[in-house]
């Protein structure tokens, strides 16, 4: 009987998208185990859904002037078809919404009621006599006991982690409208979760596999005690208590999502004809349960659902629950109730979902919090997806099709080709101890390891010359190459499913047959290989700030100079960038008609046109305040081209003008070049998204302060715009 794997994902609330942070911290882990599973030949079973209950609905439905149930199908949807897209491969994706989930939780509530484990209690619950209701535990606020921390909410402190209660919290108010709550008589079912507290200690602390978040945040859980937990509400919204006289009181949400789990694997076998199948997982007690959780649920799926479990009697216990910690964006942790992510629909609608799970296999916040940038994100798709894995792929497919048509029979391997073979060996035995363990990320360092040892004995071995001389000799290398290459996608299946499929096929091998371990067999010699097309495309470079954008910036030159009669300071100048410029400047006294004439500037071809003693200006020259001085680039260019914010090119409507006092807010300055940002009025700036170019470093230029950061001017990424005389740093441009 093959091994048997049942894996469960934490049911994320269906009250808005999903983000990059769930995805990183348990769809994407989840199911890259799932696949290296399924290629181990072991029966796995992935299930998750929606978490259609609770207050994160009734708040935000709230909110929006819905009904609850109208916003969870709303974005049921839309999670569920993200998944899709995303290929994780779950066996279905269910919700707690669905009648059937809700008669699952109704009759587990009463086999628990047989069974002894539930007792009703009259108890104290917050009320709010401005709202005139009882209150849900979230809708509580107040001090935390444990920590001091004065937001803590009534069912967790969002500061130490700790469960609570409304009851302890110190001067307990309403979320809603500050009111300080009474507490009132109600009646209540409660789960006798202290009478488990010494099998779920023994249970816990007999296994070994836990990771370090996980032991500490149970043990944390422990230390308090085991108290019996309230498992109604007085609220509408959720699934009916299966009592008489409960009709106006709902099941609670954490009791009802946690049964989504078996649920949802019942409603799997049904909907594939075999309903018993589930038994399967959830009895065979060989079966092993996985549970992928982002830390803050830890103690539900530690503590609590055990001890459910327990209770119920008959099912298996978690076996692992690999628990990740939190992605952030710059301080700031990804969280669907602040407002802080990046949501999977936006990054599906511009990347290829390889390039999502490739970056977010490298964020998976495996032991730490790990942190998010969109720069970052750009580079390791073009540099370690494309230029690494993308290109190896290419080059050998080409060289062998080119030169072969058809994998090649090896002669004798060299040293370095057994070199090369064995560090396949050695990364395929890594991989699978690192992913045994749960440890995704890290076995995926080594898989890119693996990437860049192979361009390098491309490149040492250079085959191109090989071919000419030897042709056996590169027919050896190329039979290297494609075992290599073979067991790299074979490897990647779980990680980029897309392009690893299309690679494979490409060589012949049917990716949904292929099982892990073959990965290390030689390439077979004699396999056609037609012509490959690339694999991916390269991210282009993303969008300017809007501020910088709508600035025609281009680089011109003076064809005519001739002084305004009349005026003092006034000269009429023609500017050739790309097309002829009017332009009237305010130089003379300061610069002689000789030293403008053919002289490279820097001009706002799009401001607005003004008119000075009868004539028009349809552009305006750039320069430092004080000491007047004209902006350059410091080497000759072609005029007409345009003048870059760091990588990004101006990109401004056309026939869109920009106002002289929209220019006059702008902030642009001299400014030194330092390797990691610029020094003006404000001392130093970091440039981010950006690598100056080392030549760059130290001199003096001109930054564009966009909402994003700092921008430095230049053309074709190479030439520095500069001020043409000595000016102080943090001179405005005007
Ligand atoms: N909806 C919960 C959250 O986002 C997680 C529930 S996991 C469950 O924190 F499976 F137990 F439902
Ligand atoms: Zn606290």
């Amino acid at each position: 009987m093959p091994e048997r794997i049942f894996i469960g994902v934490a049911w994320p609330y269906a009250n808005y998208e999903i983000h990059l942070g769930h995805l990183v911290g348990t769809f994407l882990p989840a199911d890259i185990f799932a696949r290296y599973n399924r290629m181990r030949g072991r029966e796995v079973l992935m299930v998750s859904g929606s978490d259609e209950h609770g207050t994160p609905i009734t708040l935000e439905a709230e909110k929006r002037g819905m009904e609850p149930q109208e916003l969870v199908d709303l974005y049921h949807g839309i999670i569920k078809r993200n998944l899709e897209r995303l290929g994780i491969s779950l066996d279905l994706y269910f919700r707690t919404s669905d009648p059937n989930h809700k008669r699952v939780v109704q009759e587990f509530f009463l086999r628990l009621l047989e069974n002894g484990w539930l007792y009703e209690k009259d108890v104290e619950q917050a009320f709010c006599p401005k709202c005139r209701r009882f209150l849900p535990d979230r809708y509580v606020v107040g001090r935390c006991p444990y920590c001091g921390y004065p937001e803590a909410k009534g069912d967790q402190c969002p500061m130490c982690g700790r469960l609570l209660e409304p009851q302890l919290l110190e001067e307990p108010r309403c979320a809603l409208d500050g009111t300080p709550v009474e507490f009132r008589e109600t009646r209540h079912f409660y789960f006798k979760l202290s009478k488990l507290e010494d099998r779920l200690k023994e249970w816990f602390f007999s296994k070994d596999v836990w990771r370090p978040n996980v032991l500490k945040y149970t043990e944390n859980y422990f230390r308090e005690g085991l108290r019996d937990r309230a498992i109604t509400r007085d609220i509408e919204w959720g699934v009916p208590v299966p009592i008489a006289g409960y009709e106006r009181k709902r099941i609670y949400v954490w009791f009802d999502a946690v049964i989504g789990y078996l649920s949802a694997s019942m409603e799997w076998a049904r909907s594939r004809g075999e309903p018993e199948r589930w038994r399967d997982f959830w009895q065979d007690p060989e079966a092993r349960h996985y549970y992928f959780i982002g830390k803050d649920n830890v103690p539900f799926h530690t503590i609590i659902w055990p001890g459910m479990l327990m209770a119920h009697g008959g099912l298996n216990l978690p076996y692992d629950v690999p628990a990740n910690e939190f992605l952030m964006m710059g301080k700031k942790r990804f969280s669907k109730s602040a407002g802080v992510g990046v949501w999977l629909t936006e990054l599906l609608d511009h990347f290829h979902p390889d390039y999502i799970r490739y970056y977010g296999t490298l964020v998976i916040p495996e032991g730490k919090d790990s942190s998010f940038s969109w720069a970052d994100f750009v580079n390791v798709v073009n540099r370690n997806l494309i230029n690494g894995y993308g290109n190896l792929v290419h080059r050998v497919l080409t060289f062998v099709h080119r030169h072969f048509g058809r994998s090649p029979e090896p002669g004798e391997l060299d040293e370095v080709d057994r070199e090369m073979l064995s560090k396949l060996e050695e990364v395929h035995g890594r991989m699978t101890e690192l992913l045994e363990r749960v440890l995704p990320r890290e076995a995926f360092k080594h898989w890119e390891w693996l990437v860049g040892e192979a361009n390098a004995y491309f490149n040492a071995k250079a085959p191109w010359a090989q071919v000419k001389e030897n042709p056996g000799a590169a027919g050896t290398t190329m039979h290297v190459l494609l075992t290599v290459v073979r067991g790299l996608s074979i490897m990647a299946l779980p990680y980029i499913p897309f392009g690893a499929s299309a690679v494979l096929r490409h060589l012949g091998v049917d990716p949904t047959e292929v099982s892990w371990d073959q990965a290390l067999e030689p390439f077979p010699a004699g396999v056609e290989i037609p012509e490959p097309t690339p694999l991916y495309k390269r991210i282009e470079v993303p969008t300017p700030p809007e501020d910088f954008a709508i600035l025609d910036l281009r680089v011109g030159q003076v064809t005519h100079v001739e002084p305004i009669p009349g005026a003092e300071k006034l000269y009429q100048l023609v500017v050739d960038a790309g097309e002829k410029f009017k332009v009237v400047a305010g130089l003379k006294g300061i610069y002689e008609p000789e030293e403008l004439m053919n002289r490279l500037v820097v001009i706002i071809a799009n401001i607005q046109k003004a008119k000075f003693m009868g004539r028009y200006s349809e552009a305006m020259l750039l320069a430092a305040e004080e000491p007047v001085s004209l902006l350059t680039p410091e080497k000759p260019v072609n005029p007409g081209l345009p003048v870059k914010g760091s990588k990004f090119t101006p990109s401004p409507l056309p026939g869109r003008r920009v106002k002289l006092s929209t220019f006059r807010k702008m902030r642009m300055e001299v400014v030194t070049i330092r390797s990691d940002g610029v020094v003006g009025s404000r001392g130093f700036e970091p440039v981010r998204d950006f690598e100056i170019p080392e030549e760059w470093v130290g001199r003096k230029g001109v930054a564009f302060f966009s909402q994003r950061g700092p921008l430095i001017l230049n053309v074709e990424d190479r030439v520095l715009i500069v001020p043409d005389r000595e000016v102080e740093d943090g001179t405005p441009i005007v």
